[in-house]
């Protein structure tokens, strides 16, 4: 389902429109906001050729931006052969049928949350991403149903309600069509839900193993183009699909590596954040996106020579915040030092995570301390522990000096008195024995 290519032969001469209004002032400048769709278009493939913005007060009822402005724009459709016209926010059905309805037949128009889609779509690789992707951009298109996804008619169900124009009083075929489709996608949303279910289930099995398992997950998370990938393999040597793209991970990818002190972790890559994330597929999502609530600690990386730095560092923070993450520990990577010019963001009275690393995931710079930092801040994460093992027990204390931190060690008569440190996950396990 690849809404931008199905019809065109890329690359499409793209223009871009953006909308600041004086009343929501956005994260992001307009200006910024725009710059940032244009890579996102460059990523899809797109040709851009120009863009233009508007500030309003409110948003226009009828066409979005203001009617003036829609002239202009379809003056420069003409001049410049454009196919396409790219909003920088997700627009409502209403105001994409109108806009399509304005500029006519030979341009389409798609928002910043189609063009998201479509990237994520070509980026999945996991059977449950693509299942998910799917499910959004259903979504996404059953309100906004118009001429323009008249291929639907292809996958069947047309024939008869294609025919029969013309008798009076009776629907057009365009409407029956549409209505054939809502139903081709309402009952594909229902059937994405229910396959998406099962393989939940099958992934609820790997995580429980993963919980009773002990060992401590550290996800990393950050705006995308961050470098999670890059870090991820320079931190364990996996082998991750690194692009100068937006979104070139899409599903999470975990691997295990030692600490120094001989401890283990796992490692997780997520899908990376960005500005105006549809609102779809943060729902698709949310049950890979939460998982990260279940990390013992996050690694927020961030592209520390980016000039938008500490808007992402906010976009990803709020994004947390709506799939509810706000209680695991953070260590924040200022990645890409060797881009760095000069000092630190400075962050303005944004709160930072306490514990913050400089690193160049690419140069392999700043990684020991970055690892040094994850141990000290696992460890703060743990609970104390002295408890009376007995000598039968063998294997839990070795599964303690794998995964927690062992203090001291007494090997009395009746057993082995040991002090140690261990995470959340382990206390289960820690209540079998006798507490000194
Ligand atoms: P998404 O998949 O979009 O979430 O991106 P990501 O955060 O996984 O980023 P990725 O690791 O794919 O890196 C993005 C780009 O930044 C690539 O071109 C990397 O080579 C580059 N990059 C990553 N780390 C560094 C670094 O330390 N220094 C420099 N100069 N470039 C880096």
């Amino acid at each position: 389902m690849a809404d931008l290519h199905e019809t065109y032969t890329l690359p499409e001469r793209t223009y871009l429109v953006g909308l600041e209004l004086y009343s929501k002032p956005a994260m992001l400048s307009i200006e910024d906001s725009l710059d940032e769709l244009a890579l996102l278009a460059e990523t899809a493939g797109l040709a851009v050729i120009g863009q233009t913005y508007q500030r309003l007060h409110a948003v226009d009822s009828a066409t979005y931006i203001g009617a003036g402005k829609v002239e202009e724009i379809k003056a420069l459709v003409q001049a410049h052969n454009v196919q396409l016209i790219l909003f920088d926010d997700e627009l409502s059905p209403r105001h994409q049928r109108e806009l399509e309805k304005r500029f006519g037949d030979s341009v389409r128009v798609l928002d910043r949350s189609a063009l998201i889609l479509d990237i994520f779509a070509q980026h999945a690789r996991t059977h449950e991403g693509a299942l998910q992707v799917e499910l959004a951009q259903y979504e996404y298109r059953l309100p906004r149903l118009t001429r323009q996804w008249t291929h639907l008619a292809r996958q069947g169900g047309g024939g008869g309600a294609r025919g029969g124009n013309g008798g009076v009083g009776l629907r057009g075929p365009g409407e029956t069509q549409l209505e054939v489709d809502r139903r081709e996608i309402s009952a594909r949303i229902s059937k994405l839900k229910r396959d998406l279910e099962a393989v939940r289930t099958h992934r609820e099995t790997h995580r429980r193993k993963r919980r009773n398992s002990g060992v401590p997950l550290v996800a990393l998370v950050g705006y995308t183009n961050a470098g999670k990938s890059t870090l991820l393999k320079a931190l364990t040597g996996a082998d991750t699909y690194i692009a100068n793209q937006l979104f070139a991970t899409l599903d999470p990818l975990t691997r295990k590596a030692t600490l120094p002190s001989g401890r283990q972790v796992l490692f997780s890559d997520t899908v990376g954040f960005i500005h105006k994330l549809p609102t779809t597929l943060i729902a698709a999502f949310r049950a890979t996106l939460e998982e990260i609530s279940e990390a013992d600690l996050l690694l927020h990386v961030v592209d520390v020579s980016h000039p938008n730095v500490l808007e992402h560092i906010e976009t990803v923070e709020k994004t947390l915040a709506e799939i509810n993450v706000p209680k695991v520990r953070r260590v924040l990577v200022w990645n890409k030092a060797d881009l760095l010019q000069g000092d630190l963001p400075n962050p303005q009275g944004m709160t930072l995570p306490k514990v913050q690393v400089l690193v160049s995931a690419m140069k392999h710079e700043g990684l020991e301390d970055l690892l040094e930092a994850l141990e000290t801040t696992l460890k703060d994460a743990m609970y104390s522990i002295r408890l009376k093992i007995p000598y039968a027990e063998g294997e839990f204390v070795s599964m303690l000096y794998n995964l927690g931190v062992v203090e001291q060690r007494e090997d009395t008569v009746d057993g082995i008195c040991i002090t140690a440190r261990v995470s959340e996950i382990l206390y289960p396990e820690v209540v079998r024995f006798q507490q000194i």
